[in-house]
């Protein structure tokens, strides 16, 4: 799959990494529920409360770009798993979910590029369906560890 970054992601993505290195508690799974508390939470809630806005300003597509932006340097953490988490995050489905996040988000940056807004509001939708679909997978991984 090819990986076109539009937006600064390079200082992020350290960041991000920086961010999973430097946490106290080694378990992966509290970095992954960082990553998605503080960042991929609040970067979709800007997509979805935009989608559903009557008109988007320059101000609110420059707020979808940002947020696609930070989406997309966290996807690339969400894709490159971690070895704490081996079996969970290289397995197929940790890897179709991924790419189905990567591509969605691709899909997502070139609707807030063209500002379109039927292209935006599809790949927000498809948005909750990844989300889920992933969160459905580590559900059952979970279980099945116990
Ligand atoms: C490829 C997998 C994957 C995708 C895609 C994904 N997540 Fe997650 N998410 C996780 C994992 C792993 C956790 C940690 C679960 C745990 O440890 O209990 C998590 C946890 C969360 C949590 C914390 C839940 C809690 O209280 O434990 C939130 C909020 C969240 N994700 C939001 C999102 C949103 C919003 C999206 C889509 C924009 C998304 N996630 C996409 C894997 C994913």
């Amino acid at each position: 799959m090819t990986f076109e970054p539009r937006i600064k992601m390079p200082a992020f993505f350290v960041l991000v990494l920086g961010m999973i290195a430097a946490s106290p508690v080694s378990s992966a799974q509290v970095s992954f529920v960082m990553l998605m508390v503080d960042d991929i939470n609040p970067a979709a809630n800007t997509l979805w409360n935009a989608s559903i806005k009557d008109t988007l300003s320059e101000q609110d597509w420059d707020q979808i770009k940002q947020a696609v932006g930070r989406l997309t340097a966290a996807s690339m953490v969400v894709s490159a798993g971690v070895p704490a988490q081996r079996d969970l995050t290289q397995s197929r489905e940790w890897q179709e979910w991924s790419a189905r996040f990567t591509a969605t988000l691709q899909a997502a940056s070139r609707a807030s590029n063209d500002k379109d807004r039927q292209a935006l509001t599809a790949a927000s939708n498809r948005l909750v369906d990844v989300c889920e679909g992933c969160h459905m997978v580590v559900a059952a991984w979970q279980v099945g560890r116990k």
